[in-house]
C-alpha cells in the first residue's frame, strides 16, 4: 500500500471534502485549481454546490426495511448505484493511472464510466480496464474525420453509448489556469516555465511520478488524418473550431447505431429539441461550472427540464453533487441517475485507483444511510413527496 492509499483510507476521511484536501496536498496547485476551478467568477460552480442547501427533505420516521435498493437502470444498463463517473478531461495528469483507474474502479462497483475525449489513455486500453459498461464522450475536435475514426474504434472496442457535449462552442475560460501558468507548464519553452515551477517542485511525489509516467501524453483519441495523436496544448482552439451543432447530432446518430446521449442541457427548450433528435438521455448540466459562468445550478434547472422532457427520455444530471443527500435530491426533483465529477476526480488526484474507491464508497455509503433516514427503501421509489421544494422553483 502506497502512502497516498493509506491516507484514503484513513477513518478519518469521511466525505468528499477530506479526499479534495488530500488531493490539495498530494498535486501541484496548476492541477489542483485546473480540476478544482470554474469559468470567470466561479459564480455557478458555487451555485451548483450550494444549491442543494434550498432542498429540504421530508422524512418519514417509525419505518424500516432490511436492505436498501440503490440499483437503477440507464439506458437499459443495471447499475448497482445511481450515479457514473462522468467524463473528466485529463484524468492522467491527476494521476498516471488516470482514465484507466478510473474505469476500473467504477466496474467494480458496477456502475458505469464515462470517457472523456480529451484522454490521456488509449479508449481500447480503458475499455479493457472496466467490468462495467463504459460510454465514449465525444466532441468534434479535429474535425468529422477525426471523430468518425474515434466513434468506429470506440465501436469496435465495445462502447456501449455516446455521450456528446454540447455546451462548448469555446472553452470557457478558467482565470485560475492562466494565473497557475497552466499553457507554459504543458507547452511552453523552459524559459517560460521558470516562474511556475516552484510549486511543482514542491510536490516531488506527484512530480516523479508524472515524468515516470512520460510527461505530458497526447490526445491517443483524437488522431488528426495525415498528423497523429492531438497535443493537449491544441484542445482549446480546436474546441473552438468545431462547436457540435443539432445537424452534427444528426450526422453522428447516421454513424453510430447504440445510445446517445446530449450532455449540456439547461432549458426545456433544448431538452425538447434533443428529444426530437433521438437522445435516449440527457444530461442536465453547466459543465461544473466551467463554461459559461451565472448560467442556474444544474439542480434548479432540473424541474424545467423534467417538466418539458415529459417521460419522452432518461434524464440524467450533473452539478455540484458532493454528497448522497445530493444525489437522493436529485433523484427526488425527476433525476434517474446523477454523473460525479469532481468527487471522484478528487479520490483520483489524491490516491489513484484507491481514490477513486474511496470516493464511491463514501457516496455508497451516504446514499444507504439517507434512505433509511429518510425512510424509502428504493431509490427507484424516490420522488417529490420526500423534499420541500421552493415554490418558486415551478413557476418556470
Ligand atoms: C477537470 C474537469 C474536466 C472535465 N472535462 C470534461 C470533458 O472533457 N468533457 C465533458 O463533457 N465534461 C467535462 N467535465 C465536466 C464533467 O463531466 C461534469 O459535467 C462536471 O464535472 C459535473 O460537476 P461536478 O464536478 O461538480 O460534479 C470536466 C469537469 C472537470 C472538473
Amino acid at each position: 500500500m502506497t502512502r497516498a492509499s493509506r491516507s484514503v483510507a484513513s477513518p478519518r476521511v469521511v466525505c468528499i471534502a477530506d479526499l479534495r484536501a488530500i488531493a490539495q496536498r498530494r498535486v501541484p496547485n496548476a492541477v489542483f485549481d485546473y480540476l478544482d476551478g470554474g469559468a470567470e467568477g466561479e459564480i455557478t460552480l458555487r451555485e451548483n454546490c450550494r444549491v442543494y442547501e434550498d432542498i429540504t427533505f421530508r422524512p418519514r420516521h417509525a419505518v424500516a426495511f432490511p436492505a436498501c435498493n440503490l440499483r437503477i437502470r440507464v439506458l437499459g444498463f443495471d447499475l448497482a448505484l445511481p450515479f457514473v463517473l462522468a467524463p473528466v478531461g485529463y484524468s492522467r495528469l491527476m494521476h498516471p493511472v488516470g482514465e484507466v483507474g478510473a474505469a476500473r474502479a467504477a466496474g467494480n462497483a458496477g456502475t458505469a464510466y464515462i470517457l472523456s475525449t480529451i484522454s490521456g489513455h488509449k479508449l481500447e486500453d480503458v475499455k479493457a480496464a472496466s467490468k462495467g459498461p463504459v460510454f465514449y464522450q465525444l466532441y468534434l475536435m479535429g474535425g468529422r474525420e477525426a471523430a468518425e475514426a474515434s466513434i468506429e474504434r470506440a465501436r469496435v472496442a465495445g462502447f456501449s453509448a455516446l455521450v456528446v457535449t454540447i455546451d462548448t462552442a469555446v472553452s470557457g475560460i478558467r482565470e485560475r489556469d492562466y494565473r497557475n501558468g497552466m499553457r507554459e507548464l504543458v507547452s511552453g519553452g523552459p524559459f517560460e516555465k521558470i516562474p511556475y515551477l516552484s510549486h511543482i517542485l514542491s510536490r516531488p511525489g506527484w512530480l516523479a511520478s508524472f515524468l515516470l509516467d512520460g510527461g505530458t501524453p497526447p490526445l491517443h483519441n483524437v488522431v488528426i488524418p495525415g498528423k497523429g495523436p492531438m497535443e493537449l496544448i491544441d484542445v482549446a482552439a480546436a474546441l473552438a473550431a468545431s462547436t457540435v451543432t443539432w445537424s452534427d447530432l444528426t450526422w453522428i446518430r447516421k454513424l453510430w447505431q447504440g445510445p446517445i446521449v446530449v450532455k449540456g442541457i439547461l432549458t426545456g427548450d433544448d431538452a425538447r429539441r434533443a428529444v426530437d433528435e433521438g437522445a435516449a438521455a440527457i444530461s442536465v448540466s453547466n459543465h461544473g461550472g466551467r463554461q459559461l459562468d451565472c448560467v442556474p445550478a444544474s439542480l434548479r434547472a432540473l424541474p424545467e427540464v423534467v417538466k418539458a422532457v415529459n417521460g419522452q427520455t432518461e434524464i440524467l444530471m450533473d452539478g455540484g453533487i458532493r454528497r448522497g443527500t445530493d444525489i437522493v435530491k436529485a433523484l427526488c426533483l425527476g433525476a434517474r441517475a446523477v454523473l460525479c465529477g469532481r468527487a471522484y476526480a478528487y479520490g483520483l488526484a489524491a490516491a489513484g485507483e484507491a481514490g477513486v474507491n474511496r470516493a464511491i464508497e463514501i457516496l455508497r455509503a451516504d446514499l444507504d444511510r439517507t434512505l433509511r433516514l429518510v425512510g424509502c427503501p428504493s431509490v427507484t421509489e424516490l420522488d417529490r413527496s420526500y423534499v420541500n421544494v421552493p415554490r418558486n422553483w415551478d413557476a418556470d
